[in-house]
């Protein structure tokens, strides 16, 4: 499927040939590892439990972005006081990300020369949930996985006696303000040129992430009025650029925190007020809306007196949260078209938001994703000019997450092996969201998109957690998600798809060649962007 999409296998040079052999005889014997997925396998009830029950303890005490203490301190606790001496533990990596951690290890067998550098494999650990809907993008899954394969890989290392140096890193806040940048910034992925992590979602596939940049808004207007109708004279330009932009599978959603009560900040409930129409009439507006866009079908909405303002009608939407769609309109979707049919009835018509009709400062966020980094710039252009006002900031970045060629059909064929469930991954181009992962890898893309090169060779697999007898699979994001990101069945899947990622770094570690293939791609160093 769309394969031809898939960036090009990087034939070996010559040199890269002539490493190979050299370190080839350099390299210590290799272990024969033939029976590593039934070992890993076995290994499971000695490390699983500890793991699944510290990603449940977070699971059921969410944090958001740079506040995961808890998640922090519990893992710190689990290997600085209940399990000391298995890990090298650093707390708090980063003082600017006090919730990054880092954990290291070194298998060093009487043979290895003293002289000769360890190869090395990095994993890591996402932690922070969403504001509002807890784990609905299962991050303590992710906790899990990193702890899980990083502690099998450990344990294979010593019963292989394996030469071999893993890094674990505790990543925070992937979804606000992009942590693994800090860490990037700071130098934390340089040691390791493999990073492997997974994430849950809704089907299984290699596949790469799309770039995103977020525009927030600060809206500040003399009153509380006109800061509301400024906001919405935004959001209808905005609303309306779907399917217009520039870039690849280019969105420009307006998302979370539309006013600045927390009642908005997920989009399944959306509230808007207006003076000056009387009920029936804005009743009727909003049906005539409702039933002119089939995609509004499961999106609803109330109206009622507001007891305060004079006149004030209050507009309650609900519908579904997240990824809204043309075929699939949330709540934001209804009050945008809802204000732009009131507004345009009667210019006159005032509206505020029923929660807090007090404050005259509003904001509101764009999130913008195109498929190529190289295209950003051109999805945050053609937005701009419907910012009417400098009170803006563009967020940190997320680089396009790129397939990494080798490891990918490395982790397509491992998942494929029984003791993994014979799972048949396909790898494709479809870019299903974002990941600050992307700032790990910093792919280098040539301007016809293939992929010229990494600056860390990274897996990020995407993996199913919904259960095939689930009528309904939400989305990552989606409030849904969090219950089956807490079902056994996820972290059953979580588990296989860590195990896989535990055989892969054994390997890389044991077998130079493998080591040199997965590595070939890196460009000297990546590109210190900030
Ligand atoms: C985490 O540990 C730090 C340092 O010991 C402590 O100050 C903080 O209160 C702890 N926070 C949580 C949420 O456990
Ligand atoms: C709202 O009404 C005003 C006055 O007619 C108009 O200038 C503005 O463009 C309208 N807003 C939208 C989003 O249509
Ligand atoms: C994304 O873009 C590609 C290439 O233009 C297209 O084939 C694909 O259908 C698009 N996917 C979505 C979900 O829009
Ligand atoms: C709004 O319209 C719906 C559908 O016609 C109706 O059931 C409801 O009673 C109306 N509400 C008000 C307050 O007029
Ligand atoms: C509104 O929509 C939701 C989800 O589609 C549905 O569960 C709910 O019953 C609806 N409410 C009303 C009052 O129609
Ligand atoms: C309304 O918002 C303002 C400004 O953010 C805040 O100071 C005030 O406490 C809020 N009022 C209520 C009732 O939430
Ligand atoms: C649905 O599937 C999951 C995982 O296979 C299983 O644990 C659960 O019991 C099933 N639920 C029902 C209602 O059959």
């Amino acid at each position: 499927m769309g394969v031809q999409n898939f960036p090009r296998r990087l034939l070996l040079s010559v040199s890269t040939i002539v490493a190979l052999l050299a370190n080839q005889c350099l390299a210590t014997p290799q272990a024969d590892v033939s029976d590593l997925p039934a070992h890993l396998e076995a290994l499971r009830p000695k490390y699983l439990p500890d793991f699944r029950n510290l990603a449940e303890q977070i699971y059921n005490h969410p944090e958001i972005g740079r506040s995961e203490f808890f998640a922090h301190n519990i893992t710190m606790e689990y290997f600085q006081k209940e399990h000391p001496g298995l890990w090298e533990v650093t707390p708090s990596i980063l003082k600017t990300l006090p919730t990054a951690w880092k954990l290291e290890y070194s298998h060093r067998p009487s043979d290895w020369p003293e002289d000769k550098p360890l190869p090395i494999v990095g994993f890591m650990s996402e932690m922070d949930a969403l504001e509002g809907i807890g784990h609905s993008c299962g991050h303590h899954l992710i906790h899990m996985q990193g702890l899980y394969a990083a502690s099998l890989a450990r344990q294979a290392l010593i019963d292989y006696n394996i030469a071999g140096r893993l890094v674990h890193v505790g990543t925070p806040d992937e979804e606000e303000a992009c942590g693994k940048h800090d860490l990037a910034v700071a130098g934390v992925f340089e040691e390791s040129q493999v990073w492997l992590m997974c994430h849950p979602t809704i089907s299984s596939d290699i596949q790469p992430m799309s770039w995103r940049d977020n525009i927030i808004v600060r809206v500040i207007e003399k009153t509380h009025f006109e800061a509301v109708k400024a906001v919405y004279n935004m959001l209808v330009p905005i609303r309306n650029l779907i399917g217009k932009l520039p870039g690849t599978n280019s969105t420009a959603s307006i998302v979370e925190d539309v006013g600045m009560f927390v009642c908005n900040v997920v989009e399944a409930d959306i509230a808007l007020g207006v003076v000056g129409p009387d009920i029936a009439t804005v009743n009727d507006t909003i049906n005539a809306i409702k039933s002119s866009n089939a995609g509004y079908v499961t999106t609803n909405f109330t109206v009622a007196k507001n007891a305060k303002i004079e006149g004030g009608i209050d507009i309650m939407f609900h519908g579904n949260a997240g990824h809204t769609a043309s075929n699939n309109l949330g709540a934001l979707d209804m009050s945008v078209d809802a204000f732009q049919a009131l507004n345009a009835s009667d210019p006159s018509f005032e509206f505020y938001m029923p929660d807090n009709t007090t404050s005259s400062e509003l904001d509101f966020t764009v999130d913008c994703r195109t498929r190529w980094t190289d295209e950003g710039r051109d999805v945050i252009n053609a937005v701009l000019p419907f910012i009417t006002t400098k009170n803006y900031v563009l967020d940190v970045e997320y680089p396009a997450l790129e397939i990494d060629p080798y490891l990918g059909q490395l982790f397509v064929d491992t998942i494929a092996l029984p003791e993994y469930g014979k799972q048949i991954w396909p790898i494709t181009p479809l870019a299903p969201a974002a990941t600050d992962a992307g700032w790990v890898q910093q792919a280098i893309v040539n301007s016809d998109h293939t992929v010229k090169g990494f600056g860390k060779a990274v897996v990020h697999a995407n993996y199913n957690i919904c259960p095939s007898n689930q009528t309904i699979c939400p989305f990552n994001h989606e409030p849904l998600f969090r219950p089956l990101a807490g079902l056994d069945f996820a972290y059953q899947e979580t588990e296989k798809v860590a195990r896989a990622l535990a055989q892969i770094a054994v390997e890389l570690l044991n077998d130079p060649e493998k080591m040199a293939v997965a590595t070939k791609d890196i460009i000297a160093g990546p590109k210190k962007r900030v």
